[in-house]
């Protein structure tokens, strides 16, 4: 009897550090980019360089930064644009708004795909490294520090 109750307990509790661990670009966030943020920030976008020239014309055209790569994505979450990718994605129920980030709505149809796909990005960066501060201070909240950077994971 005991037995019975207590194994899918421990089931979950030695199976959730290691969905933690095991988040990769990979095998885990290039599948759900590719399905739900290629279509304005794939190859046919601009880089983040070109896209900061002429921002206005971009947008109209639905298109954001290209992110297309693990390199061109990582770009957005720890420097140069560090926590960008966080403070979008973000499904604001940490905050008192519980207003999400612009482009949480991306991740999915349904409130449950948008909730498993933002657990994943959050995984892969990591819990303690999903952090919505700036490089530099902003708006009164202080810029990242080394430790904090240093949560960050984005495993490839
Ligand atoms: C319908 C088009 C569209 C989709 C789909 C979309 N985005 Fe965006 N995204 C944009 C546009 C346009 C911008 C630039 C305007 C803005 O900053 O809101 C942007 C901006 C961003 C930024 C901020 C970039 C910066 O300059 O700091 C991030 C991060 C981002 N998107 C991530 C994502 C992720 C991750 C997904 C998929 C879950 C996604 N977006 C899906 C259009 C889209």
């Amino acid at each position: 009897m005991l037995k019975k109750s207590v194994t899918p307990l421990l089931a979950v509790l030695l199976c959730a550090p290691a969905f933690a661990a095991d988040v990769t670009y990979q095998k885990d966030i290039f599948p759900i980019w590719d399905a739900q943020c290629s279509a304005c920030h794939g190859a046919q976008s601009p880089y983040i360089g070109d896209f900061l020239k002429d921002e206005g014309k971009y947008i109209k055209q639905l298109k954001g930064p290209r992110m297309d790569t693990y390199a061109n994505l990582i770009y957005f979450v720890g420097w140069p644009d560090t926590g960008a990718l966080m403070r979008r994605l973000d499904d604001g129920l940490g905050r008192a708004d519980r207003k999400p980030g612009n482009m949480y709505e991306h991740l999915g149809d349904t409130d449950a795909e948008r909730q498993a796909n933002f657990k994943l990005f959050k995984a892969w960066v990591g819990e303690e490294g999903w952090t919505h501060k700036h490089w530099d201070a902003a708006g009164g909240v202080p810029g990242i520090s080394r430790a904090e950077l240093e949560k960050i994971k984005v495993k490839y």
